[in-house]
């Protein structure tokens, strides 16, 4: 297969994944595992020729298995332990938001590659997150906020452990997550560091809605600031955490926030950056590459730009560390 061929072929497997999770395939079969494909088909109420399709597009993905089952005329189906973990909405590391939120918002802007290329701009009125949430557009629905806030908690809770454990924090005592959304990130650092608290900070409509998530762990060690990164005072903290944030940024804004986050820090301090830092050679198609496909205000960088940026505002790279996962991250000191 040329690569070409082979990319379609990964589209349509990943519109199978989409399909899937919108019918919620995983949890009917966690529910009651060893249906038939008729039997599925009548409970997702689809067609049972499209549905046999899709179960066996599953398969092949590995994320359904089909059980032996003597005695039985058809194939019966079950959950294999990636779907069991990930794709059932109620499992603690359900990918099923994002998902949702894949098909629904950053898929559309890949099919807008077009205009988005002609334009140099974002083509994502409708995609916007936590962090630039505005009065004005999409956003402005309590549901959308909700369902937007759902998606990156549950991509941060699954990429909170690399991000915590990524170098060794146990020196440090307060540290703060900037733009932290749902505090995903910030209550797995205190499973890693009981001695560590953390001040989670970002917009107010974000702060509000935060407590929805918060249900299943409140700690005292984690507290909300409601603020603007880019205009308010940031907390106090020996570890300024930056997930996910820097990439969206305009050249103008990211200089601002290093700034006072330099301005904040006492020699020292740490920065912990996280990102998907993309390949120094830019060989082969990678998750940065399809991440700046996506037209954010921003740029992806490689982790020698973010070191070189970071130096002009006084920190120095410690360490790297590339995770092939959801995102690598990167250790900087206040000199
Ligand atoms: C994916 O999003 C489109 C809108 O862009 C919607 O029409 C479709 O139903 C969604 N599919 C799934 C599987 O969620
Ligand atoms: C590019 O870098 C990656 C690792 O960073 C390496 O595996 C790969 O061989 C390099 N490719 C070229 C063409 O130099």
């Amino acid at each position: 297969m040329t690569k070409f061929e082979e990319n379609s072929v990964n589209k349509g497997f990943l519109l199978a994944l989409f399909t899937a999770s919108k019918f919620c395939v995983f949890d009917l079969l966690h529910n009651k595992p060893g249906l038939d494909a008729e039997q599925i088909a009548q409970e997702i109420k689809a067609s049972v020729k499209g549905t046999e399709t899709l179960l066996e597009a599953c398969v092949s993905l590995g994320l359904l298995r089909t059980k032996d089952t003597t005695g039985h005329p058809k194939p019966v189906f079950e959950n294999t332990e990636l779907a069991t973990h990930f794709l059932r909405s109620d499992a603690c590391f359900s990918l099923h938001a994002y998902i949702q939120h894949c098909n629904d918002t950053l898929w559309p802007l890949f099919s807008h590659l077009d205009s988005a290329v002609q334009e140099g701009t974002s083509q994502r009125e409708k995609v916007k997150k936590c962090k630039e949430m505005s009065e004005d557009s999409f956003c402005n629905s309590r549901e959308a906020k909700l369902r937007f806030m759902h998606a990156m908690h549950s991509s941060a809770k699954v990429a909170a452990t690399d991000v915590a454990t990524a170098f060794d924090l146990s020196s440090y005592k307060t540290a703060c997550d900037v733009g932290g959304c749902t505090g995903a990130i910030a209550y797995e650092l205190i499973k890693v560091y009981p001695d560590l608290s953390v001040t989670v900070l970002d917009l107010p409509a974000v702060v509000e809605i935060s407590e929805l998530f918060q249900r299943q762990h409140a700690d005292k060690r984690v507290t909300f600031k409601a603020g603007d990164f880019l205009k308010d005072e940031l907390p106090k903290a020996d570890v300024y955490i930056l997930v996910r944030i820097l990439h969206d940024l305009t050249d103008e804004k990211l200089h601002i926030l290093l700034r006072k986050i330099s301005d904040a820090c006492t020699p020292g301090c740490c920065l912990l950056l996280s990102e998907i830092f993309l390949e120094e050679n830019r060989s082969g198609p990678s998750r940065g590459l399809l991440q700046a496909l996506s037209m954010s205000e921003g740029k992806q960088r490689s982790a020698v730009e973010y070191s070189r940026i970071l130096k002009d505002h006084g920190f120095i790279t410690v360490q790297v560390k590339h995770t092939n996962n959801f995102l690598d991250s990167m250790m900087c000191v206040k000199a």
